[in-house]
C-alpha cells in the first residue's frame, strides 16, 4: 500500500475511534492512556504512595495517568522525544539505553523503585518486523534494567509484539519474576500484534 493511502487510512481510523474522542475529552495526550487504565483496573499496579519509572513516555498520556494517580511517590519519564512537561514528573530527553541515562534514572531515585512501566517501541524503519524486533530489544533491556532496579515486590509492565523476541521475553521473565501474565486491554488495537507482559515479584 502507497504511504499516503496508508496515512488517510490512519487519519479515517483516528477520527472513527472512541478512545480517541474520550482522550481529547478527558486532555489526556494520547489514547494509549486507555491501555494503561485498563491494565491498572485489573493487575492494580498504581497506587498513591509508590516510586515509578514511565520508559518511552512521549507525548505523555501514561505519565499523565501516572501524576494523577501517585501523590506521594517519585515519578520519573524518559523519551528520545522531546514532550510538554507533567505536573509532578522528572522528565529525561533521551535514548534509555544509554548507560548514561540509565545511571541518571538511578541516581535519581537513590533507592530501588516500585514499578517499571515501558510503552517503548520504534517506528523508523519502515519495515513491521524489523520494527517488532527492535521493540523485542528494547523490552528486553527494560527487563533487565528492572531486574536489577525494582524492589523485591516491585512491578514491571512492557508493552510486547507477538512473534519475534515474544518467548524470549517471556522466559528471562518467568526466570527472574514470581508471577508473569500476558494482557491485550480491550483498548488495544485488534488488527495490532501488540500486547503488554506484567512481571510481578523478583525471585
Ligand atoms: C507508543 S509511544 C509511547 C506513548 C506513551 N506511552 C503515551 O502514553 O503517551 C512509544 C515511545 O517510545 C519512545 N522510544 C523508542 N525508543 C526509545 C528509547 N530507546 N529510549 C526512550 N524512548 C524510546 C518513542 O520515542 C515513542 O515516543
Amino acid at each position: 500500500m502507497k504511504k499516503n493511502k496508508i496515512s488517510k487510512n490512519w487519519i479515517y481510523r483516528q477520527k472513527r475511534d472512541i478512545y480517541v474522542k474520550q482522550s481529547k475529552l478527558e486532555g489526556y495526550r494520547s489514547r494509549a492512556v486507555y491501555k494503561l487504565k485498563e491494565i491498572d483496573q485489573k493487575f492494580k499496579l498504581i497506587k498513591n504512595n509508590i516510586s515509578a519509572i514511565d520508559l518511552g513516555a512521549a507525548p505523555g498520556s501514561w505519565s499523565q495517568y501516572l501524576s494523577s494517580k501517585i501523590k506521594k511517590g517519585k515519578i520519573l519519564a524518559i523519551d528520545i522525544i522531546k514532550f510538554e512537561e507533567i505536573e509532578n514528573i522528572y522528565s529525561i530527553e533521551g535514548d534509555f539505553t544509554d548507560q548514561k541515562k540509565q545511571r541518571e534514572i538511578i541516581d535519581f531515585f537513590q533507592n530501588k523503585v516500585d514499578l517499571i512501566v515501558s510503552d517503548m517501541a520504534v517506528n523508523t524503519t519502515g519495515n513491521k518486523n524489523l520494527d517488532s524486533i527492535v521493540t523485542g530489544e528494547l523490552c528486553l533491556e527494560a527487563m533487565s534494567f528492572s531486574i536489577n532496579n525494582l524492589n523485591e515486590n516491585g512491578t514491571f509492565l512492557s508493552k510486547i509484539f507477538m512473534g519475534s523476541s515474544f518467548n524470549e521475553i517471556i522466559s528471562t521473565g518467568k526466570k527472574y519474576f514470581k508471577e508473569l501474565k500476558v494482557f491485550k486491554p480491550p483498548s488495544s488495537r485488534k488488527e495490532s500484534k501488540e500486547s503488554f507482559v506484567i512481571c510481578k515479584y523478583l525471585k
